[in-house]
């Protein structure tokens, strides 16, 4: 699958129809740089998943937990100092979700995340609010 946004709310109708294709539990892992849109879109598929509170990217916080219609848990590794972090927060936990579990900057576990994780690309495009969103295959 693969799909071109125009705007970050189109980022978060694009999340709403990745999420109708889930099948849950699933564990998300999205790749791309800083301003990706990588919680744009995360964003988006809490919305579709039910979350009625926002959904933000704390500075000191790597696991937000909310509860939606299912579970849902976005995890940010951007600031995660190594994989010995990873399990003292109980990632490990996260890993064998009872909903849906997204993860930023996943690369920083490779080793940790199931084999059945769902890796989505996101590059930005030419022009300033153009995104590619890409389920790929494990890039890691
Ligand atoms: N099509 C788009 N989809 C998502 N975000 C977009 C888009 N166009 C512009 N943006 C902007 O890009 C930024 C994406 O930020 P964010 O989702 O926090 O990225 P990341 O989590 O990958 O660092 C936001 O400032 C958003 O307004
Ligand atoms: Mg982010």
């Amino acid at each position: 699958m693969k799909w071109t946004s125009t705007s970050p709310s189109d980022t978060w109708k694009i999340a709403a129809e990745f999420f109708q294709t889930l099948e849950i539990p699933a564990v998300i892992a999205l790749h791309g740089n800083l301003g990706a849109g990588k919680t744009c879109l995360t964003q988006g598929l809490a919305q579709a998943a039910g979350v009625k509170e926002p959904v933000c990217s704390p500075t000191y916080t790597l696991i937000s937990e909310y509860q939606g219609e299912i579970p849902f848990h976005h995890i940010d590794l951007y600031r995660l100092s190594g994989p010995q972090e990873a399990l003292d927060l109980g990632l490990d936990e996260y890993l064998e979700p009872d909903g849906i579990t997204v993860i930023e900057w996943a690369e920083r576990v490779a080793e940790l995340l199931p084999p059945d994780t769902i890796h989505v690309r996101l590059t930005r495009g030419t022009d300033e609010q153009t995104r590619t969103i890409e389920i790929v295959e494990n890039p890691l």
